[in-house]
């Protein structure tokens, strides 16, 4: 491949460029540390409900007790999916990818939602409940629909965790699934000007609408550099197939120069802030459910992979096994990303109209010189 030029002012992949100023979220990639509004994630993480953390990020701070029961509630009453919704997802053909039901089911809520239009700060944080509400019932009830079972409906009594759980499975999590799964939902919900919320962003800057920003960020979560990494690395784990053969797994690939999903990350070098707790959390769950093995395979790869590389896991690979172990299906991992970002990308959503400036960077011409039009019928 042909060396890249390089240019004054451009950074290829915008690395290092500040695109923006926000009160969302702070990622300190030397001290590994994530902050939701000056909370550290990983404590939010251990401690909170998802719900409460959704409040923090886009209402813009931890809820009063009163404040947590009128959103718990609003979030619940949006859970509800519209009759078109279920119609549309029972169309689409059975090998769709549930990303791909999810950014349909989007689209097709927008033309019910009565504030549509209305771009004003107090009709965007209702938009964003009823995203946030209604996200979870999409995802498992467009999984059930494409797998030809019946979508259950929400169970009012269950945290937005359990109730994910609930929908898809059918029966209600045990606390510690609950406990794991809810913590994995808040260390996804929020990460700063990743490339999901910065395509939310830019939609958001034309004045589009928020099912518009909500589905580009969707459609951009789904590749595998970014939440598709989650199913790929569960892809690689099952491959590998046992931790005994992990680590020449991981140094045939390396030979090969195959990139590991589940590892690297544009802002962390030294690695990812979110693994530690979600990795402490996933061995607990593992150690519950008497079976270490994908733990040990996971760990396996780190080890190598920073022993030959310098490269670390990133938030993917422990979400991947846990997600596993939790019995949830592989093509659910990046629409539950989605379902946690939901959150973040609302809360991005809202303060760039709050403070919106058209979003139109430039870009470098390396295209042929100005010439003279020829006339078709004088072309060859
Ligand atoms: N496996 C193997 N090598 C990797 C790697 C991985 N997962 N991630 C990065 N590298 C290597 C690259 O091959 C490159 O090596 P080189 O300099 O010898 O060419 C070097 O590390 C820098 O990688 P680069 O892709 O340029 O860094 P980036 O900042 O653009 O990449 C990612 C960030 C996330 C795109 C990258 O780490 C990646 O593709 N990871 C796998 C996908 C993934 O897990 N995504 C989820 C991110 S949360």
């Amino acid at each position: 491949m042909a060396e890249e030029k390089q240019y004054p002012n451009y950074s290829p992949g915008l690395e290092g460029v500040v695109a923006g100023v926000s009160k969302i979220a702070r990622v300190d990639p030397e001290k590994q540390v994530l902050v939701y509004r000056g909370y550290d994630a990983t404590e939010l993480a251990r401690k909170a409900s998802f719900e409460e953390v959704a409040h923090l990020l886009v209402v813009g701070h931890l809820p009063s007790q009163a404040e947590y029961r009128t959103f718990t509630s609003k979030l619940r009453e949006c859970a509800a999916l519209p009759k078109e919704v279920v119609t549309i997802l029972r169309t689409l053909p059975k090998k769709t990818h549930p990303m791909d039901a999810l950014r349909t089911a989007i689209s097709c809520l927008s033309g019910s939602d009565p504030d549509l239009d209305d771009l004003s700060h107090d009709a965007n944080l209702r938009k964003a409940m009823r995203l946030m509400g209604v996200v979870p019932s999409v995802v498992a009830a467009s999984w059930r629909i494409l797998q030809g079972q019946e979508p259950i409906p929400a169970d009012p009594k269950l945290s937005l965790a359990a109730n994910f759980l609930f929908m898809l499975q059918g029966k209600a999590p045990d606390a510690l699934t609950e406990r794991v799964f809810n913590a994995s939902l808040i260390l996804y919900a929020e990460h700063g000007f990743n490339a999901s919320t910065f395509a939310c962003r830019v939609t958001a800057s034309t004045l589009a609408d928020i099912y518009c920003s909500v589905v580009a960020g969707i459609g951009t979560l789904k590749g595998s550099l970014h939440g598709g990494a989650n199913e790929a690395a569960m892809e690689t784990m099952l491959s590998i197939g046992n931790p005994a053969k992990a680590e020449k797994y991981v140094l045939d690939a390396i030979a090969r120069k195959d990139k590991l999903m589940g590892f690297g990350h544009r802002v962390y070098k030294k690695g990812d802030s979110r693994v530690p707790t979600l990795k402490t959390l996933g061995k607990e769950y593992a150690q519950a459910k008497g079976d270490l093995s994908w733990y040990e395979m996971a760990d396996t790869m780190e080890r190598v992979m920073v022993r030959e590389k310098n490269i670390y896991p990133n938030v993917d690979l422990p979400s991947a096994w846990i997600y596993y172990q939790m019995g949830i299906p592989i093509p659910l991992y990046t629409p539950i990303f989605a379902v946690a970002r939901m959150s973040g990308w609302t809360a991005h959503v809202i303060e760039q109209l709050d403070h919106n400036r058209l979003i139109r960077p430039s870009s470098i011409y390396e295209g042929p010189a100005l010439q003279p039009y020829v006339p078709l019928a004088e072309r060859s």
